[in-house]
């Protein structure tokens, strides 16, 4: 699976230009897009109809017939980590410069080997910190160990290899 960027506009308005000349192009860009940022972002579909000179319901309408065409980034490869007040008093700047020097993975920073790690703000939990959330469950009192592993299975998942 190729890592995803995380949303830039510039990018896209480069991606979606460099393809519009293609004949049948909505499909082919929208899956462009899709494979460079994970999703089709609202903004992209907005695009790809103004660069390919087609409506917007076309567009749009083409997003939601292929079921194959994300709207929304992939939840199941993401993990949210506080890095809120107490987390942070806890150790969780020194656990996202771990992914950072481990993996190449950044904050916020699009997706590495299919993971895209996000800044979340307070899980609800301060006191078992620091503390990261993936797929409606809360990972408590993470180290660089067990945050390696949580790393390294959603990984997994996305499809990266071991
Ligand atoms: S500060 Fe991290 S869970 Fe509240």
């Amino acid at each position: 699976m190729a890592d995803h960027v995380a949303w830039d506009e510039i990018l896209a308005r480069e991606l979606i230009e460099a393809r519009a000349a293609q004949e049948c192009a909505i499909a082919p860009v929208l899956h462009a897009v899709q494979d460079r940022f994970g999703y089709v972002h609202t903004r992209a579909a907005a695009m790809v109809a103004n660069a390919l000179n087609r409506s917007r319901a076309e567009v749009f309408g083409a997003l939601a017939a292929d079921r194959t065409l994300r709207r929304q980034p992939p939840l199941d490869s993401l993990i949210r980590l506080c890095l809120a007040e107490s987390c942070r008093a806890r150790g969780a700047e020194a656990l996202a410069a771990f992914l950072e020097t481990r993996y190449g993975a950044r904050i916020d920073g699009g997706a590495c080997l299919g993971v895209r790690i996000e800044t979340a703000l307070c899980l609800g939990h301060c006191d078992a910190g620091p503390n990261a959330a993936h797929d409606g469950d809360i990972f408590f009192a993470l180290d660089p160990q067990t945050l390696d592993l949580l790393f390294a299975k959603v990984a997994a998942k996305a499809g990266a290899p071991p």
